[in-house]
């Protein structure tokens, strides 16, 4: 792409400060049950905490799920279940979110919290592999919207089985698409060659338009288009 230097000011660093302001001004400041899950899970697995979706991201989940009216979400990588409790704020009454993870302690947490935000019981959570989970459900386009948020290498897979279980018009979320700007380096780690080989993946994908968003660590947001039409069977002249 053609760069020019003036242009360049328009992507914006953000300082902790300027973060903060952010969150503030634009209303999507965690509340005390999501700030108290954020600090169980620093002292659950204070190595891993990073995991947890930032929380402009988080709101931005609850924001989604409500614009497009989702009933029926699907999101891989349930951690400690910061991303599942916004999805499943989001939801009308009768939706139901379905989310896959490995971790029965750090899933442990998620259920607790969940439950003590009254939502307990739009979420199903399944333990196993997640490949496993997505291959079981029903193989027609009926999801509403869904989040991919796991590991790494699987994400071209997870993407596989889900784009063809979106309903026309439904909402694929894929987070960690930038992975702290190392997918442009020369000789990136494992987990970011797997996002950029994702990335690539995605950018090729005609059954779905696309946008990708600097938020977090990045994050790439795919509308599933309807199946192509096909040409008009001949008739009479
Ligand atoms: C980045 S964390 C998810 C964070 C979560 N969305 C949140 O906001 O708190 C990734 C999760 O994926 C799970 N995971 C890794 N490999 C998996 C697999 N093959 N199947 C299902 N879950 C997996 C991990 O156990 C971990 O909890």
């Amino acid at each position: 792409m053609r760069r020019s230097e003036p242009l360049d000011l328009r992507n914006l660093a953000l300082t902790p400060d300027l973060h903060s302001y952010l969150l503030t001004q634009g209303r999507m400041t965690p509340d005390p049950l999501l700030e108290e899950l954020i600090d169980r899970t620093c002292a659950l697995v204070p190595d891993q905490a990073h995991m947890v979706v930032a929380p402009e991201e988080g709101a931005l989940l609850t924001f989604l799920v409500r614009l497009l009216g989702a009933r029926d979400i699907v999101e891989v990588g349930t951690f400690t279940g910061y991303s599942a409790l916004c999805l499943a704020r989001g939801l009308p009454a009768g939706g139901s979110i379905t989310t896959c993870d490995v971790s029965a302690e750090w899933t442990a947490l998620a259920r607790e919290f969940w439950t003590r935000a009254g939502i307990a019981d739009r979420i199903r959570l399944r333990l196993g592999p997640a490949l496993e989970t997505l291959r079981a459900l029903p193989p027609e386009p009926h999801l509403d919207l869904a989040f991919i948020d796991a590991d790494k290498p699987g994400y071209i897979g997870y993407w596989e089985e889900l784009v063809p279980r979106l309903r026309p018009g439904g909402l694929l979320l894929v987070d960690n698409t930038l992975f702290s700007g190392q997918v442009i380096e020369d000789e990136p780690g494992e987990k970011a060659a797997a996002v950029h080989a994702f990335n690539e993946h995605a950018r090729r994908d005609d059954r779905v338009q696309m946008v990708m968003l600097p938020i977090a660590d990045g994050l790439t947001m795919a509308r599933r288009l309807p199946p192509a039409r096909l040409p008009a069977p001949p008739g009479p002249a």
